[in-house]
């Protein structure tokens, strides 16, 4: 079963994350890229504005083709504002996921992981829509607001993770 983790990431925990689980996983990596610039101030709110809109960022064509070539999709996203980013929004939206397992990871600053349940209800409908099925959503808290997650606490963190 050849399984992708597609992720997105602005400060690296996310990156981070997704790179231990294609370790633990033996599973390919691809990174999402955003065109829309989310660095300093500006960026900071048109991240959580854009986020809390619920958006789908515009992915390039070939990214969303190469995820639709997996059996199973884990995607990891930073959480912004509550919601997942448009950069996770857009492979629930835009990719070919028909008959797919999707698993998704959340990297958040809050260690209680508030919103998780109403995250978990939003992707559920979208994936339905898609014909998908969901394999789980895992939610990571990375305690730290514009830095790096510390890669021995994520470690720890992400030893209970399994696509169901
Ligand atoms: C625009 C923006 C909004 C954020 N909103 C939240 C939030 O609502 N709740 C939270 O726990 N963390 C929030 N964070 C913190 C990120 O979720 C956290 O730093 C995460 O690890 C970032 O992942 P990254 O390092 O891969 O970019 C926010 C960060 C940004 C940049």
């Amino acid at each position: 079963m050849k399984t992708c983790i597609a992720f997105f990431s602005r400060d690296g925990s996310t990156k981070l994350a997704a790179e231990i689980l294609a370790e633990k996983l033996k599973a390919d990596l691809i990174e999402l890229i955003d065109p829309v610039n989310y660095r300093g101030v500006i960026g900071f709110l048109r991240g959580g504005f854009r986020a809390s809109s619920g958006v789908s960022a515009k992915l390039d064509a070939e990214t969303l083709k190469k995820i639709a070539s997996y059996d199973t999709v884990v995607a990891a996203t930073p959480i912004w504002a509550s919601k997942t980013t448009p950069a996770f929004n857009a492979i629930l939206t835009e990719a070919a996921l028909s008959g797919k397992r999707f698993v998704a990871l959340t990297v958040q600053g809050d260690l209680n992981a508030a919103g998780h349940d109403q995250r978990v209800s939003d992707m559920k409908e979208k994936l339905a829509a898609a014909g998908a099925v969901f394999g789980g959503c895992y939610p990571v808290g990375s305690a730290k607001f514009g830095r790096c997650a510390d890669k021995a606490d994520l470690e720890k963190k992400l030893e209970g993770f399994k696509i169901e």
